[in-house]
C-alpha cells in the first residue's frame, strides 16, 4: 500500500508539531506525504524543533507559515493556542521528544505547541504522538509511565520503531518512517468496523518445488508476493501447501473469521527430487507425477466450531456458477469471485460477492475500482454479516 498515489486524507485538516530531536528531518518528508495524500499540513515547531530543522524548510513543504510562539502577533485575537486547534482533525507530534511527552503527561503548558494539545477540543482533535529518543530514555521508567499516563487520557502512541539510532547504539526509540506515519493516520481514520475481532488470514501464491531449483507456483489476483509485513499484523512465512496447512488448521479455531486470500497451488510433485534434475543427456522431458494438496479452507470450515470463513475464487469465465458451487463445496458462508486473468498483477479489480441467498457486484456498477478500495468496502461486507450472525 505504501507509495501509492491515493487521496486519503482528502479534507483532513492536521497540525503537525515538532519537537527537539534529529529525527525533524524525516518530518520534512512527512509533510510532502501528508499533503500529497490530500491533507492540509499546519506546522507547529518549538524552540528546539527549531535548531534541528529551520521554519523556511517547513513553511515551503506545507505551503504555509509555521507557527512557533504563543506570542505570534499575526493571529489577530492572539489566540494561537485556540485557533490552531479548532479546525483541525488531528494533532500529530512528530518528533516527540522525551521532555516533550513528560510535558503532555503533566498537562503543562509554557509554549505554544503544548499548549495547543491541552487547549485542544478533545472530542473532534485527537492527538497522536511519535516519540524519538535514545533507547536509554525511551525504556527508562519515567518515560514509560509518562507514556502510559498519555494513553490512559486517550493520546495515541504512534511507534516508536527499533533499529540504528543517531547516537550510534541500536534500539527501540527510533520515530517511525514517514512513511509508516502517514499508513498510521490514514488507518487512525478509518472505521474500525472489525475491532476486537482476531482475523487470520492467508495471502500470497504457495510454491511447490520439484527439485532445490525448481517449482511450481500459480497466479494470484492481488499483489501479495513481497509485500512488507502491515503494521500491527503477526506474519508467519510459509513456503509451500502443506506448511500453509500446518500453520492455519490448529490454530484456526482461536480466531473469529479465517479469510483464505491465498493463491494455493492444487497439485505438487509427488516426489521431491534431492538434487537439481540435469537436461544433460536426456532426449525426453522429464514427467512428473502430482498429488493433490489438502484444501486448507474447507478444512478449517470443517472444524467443529470455524471461525467465519470467507474464501476467493479466481475464475476465467462463468463466475457466479463457479463461485456459488465452491461455496457449497467448501461449506463456507461467504465467498468473493473475480476474473483472474483480468486483474492478475494489476492495481484494480471488479468482485462479486456470494452468500447463500444472494449474490452482487463490488463495485455495485461492475466497474474495476482500485483494490485498497474494495478491500475496505469488503471489510463493511464481513462487519455486517459479522454482526448478522451474532444476533
Ligand atoms: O478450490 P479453489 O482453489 O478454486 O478455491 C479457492 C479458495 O480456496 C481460495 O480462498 C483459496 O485460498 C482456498 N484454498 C485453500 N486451500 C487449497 C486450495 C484453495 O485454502 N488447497
Amino acid at each position: 500500500m505504501m507509495g501509492r498515489e491515493r487521496s486519503d486524507l482528502q479534507g483532513r485538516h492536521v497540525v503537525l508539531g515538532l519537537t527537539g530531536g534529529i529525527a525533524c528531518y524525516k518530518s520534512a518528508e512527512l509533510v510532502r506525504l501528508l499533503t500529497k495524500a490530500g491533507a492540509t499540513v499546519q506546522v507547529v515547531m518549538t524552540e528546539a524543533a527549531e535548531a534541528f530543522i529551520t521554519p523556511v524548510t517547513m513553511q515551503a513543504l506545507s505551503g504555509r507559515s509555521v507557527v512557533t510562539s504563543q506570542w505570534d502577533a499575526r493571529e489577530p485575537n492572539n489566540m494561537a493556542h485556540i485557533n490552531l486547534s479548532r479546525g483541525a482533525d488531528a494533532v500529530l507530534v512528530a518528533p516527540a521528544s522525551a521532555d516533550f511527552i513528560a510535558k503532555l503527561a503533566q498537562g503543562r503548558a509554557d509554549e505554544l505547541l503544548s499548549l495547543l494539545c491541552l487547549a485542544r477540543p478533545r472530542e473532534t482533535c485527537p492527538l497522536l504522538v511519535a516519540p524519538a529518543m535514545n533507547r536509554e530514555m525511551w525504556s527508562h521508567p519515567a518515560t514509560q509511565r509518562n507514556v502510559a499516563t498519555l494513553e490512559q487520557d486517550g493520546t495515541r502512541i504512534l511507534g516508536p520503531g527499533c533499529g540504528d539510532q543517531a547516537c550510534g547504539e541500536v534500539g527501540d526509540g527510533r520515530m517511525l518512517e514517514p512513511a509508516e506515519l502517514l499508513e498510521e493516520l490514514v488507518a487512525f481514520f478509518q472505521p474500525k468496523v472489525l475491532a476486537g475481532r482476531r482475523l487470520l488470514i492467508t495471502a500470497g501464491p504457495t510454491f511447490e518445488p520439484i527439485d532445490p531449483v525448481r517449482g511450481i507456483t500459480n497466479h494470484s489476483s492481488g499483489k501479495m508476493v513481497h509485500l512488507a509485513t502491515p503494521r500491527g499484523v503477526k506474519r508467519q512465512n510459509v513456503m509451500t501447501a502443506a506448511q500453509m496447512y500446518e500453520a492455519v488448521v490448529p490454530s484456526a479455531a482461536d480466531h473469529d473469521v479465517f479469510i483464505a486470500t491465498a493463491a494455493v497451488a492444487d497439485w505438487r510433485p509427488a516426489n521431491l527430487s534431492e538434487h537439481k534434475i540435469k537436461k544433460e543427456g536426456k532426449k525426453v522431458a522429464p514427467t512428473f507425477e502430482l498429488t493433490e494438496n489438502p484444501d486448507i479452507l474447507a478444512a478449517v470450515a470443517a472444524l467443529p466450531k470455524p471461525p467465519y470463513c470467507v474464501g476467493f475464487a479466481a475464475e476465467s469465465e462463468n463466475l457466479l456458477a463457479h463461485a456459488r458451487s465452491k461455496l457449497l463445496r467448501k461449506r463456507i458462508p461467504l465467498i468473493i469471485g473475480n476474473l483472474g486473468p483480468a486483474t492478475f498483477g494489476r492495481d484494480d479489480n471488479a468482485l462479486l460477492v456470494v452468500d447463500a441467498q444472494s449474490e452482487h457486484a463490488l463495485p455495485a456498477d461492475g466497474r474495476p475500482t482500485d483494490k485498497l478500495t474494495l478491500a475496505r468496502a469488503l471489510m463493511q461486507e464481513l462487519a455486517h454479516r459479522l454482526q448478522a450472525v451474532q444476533a
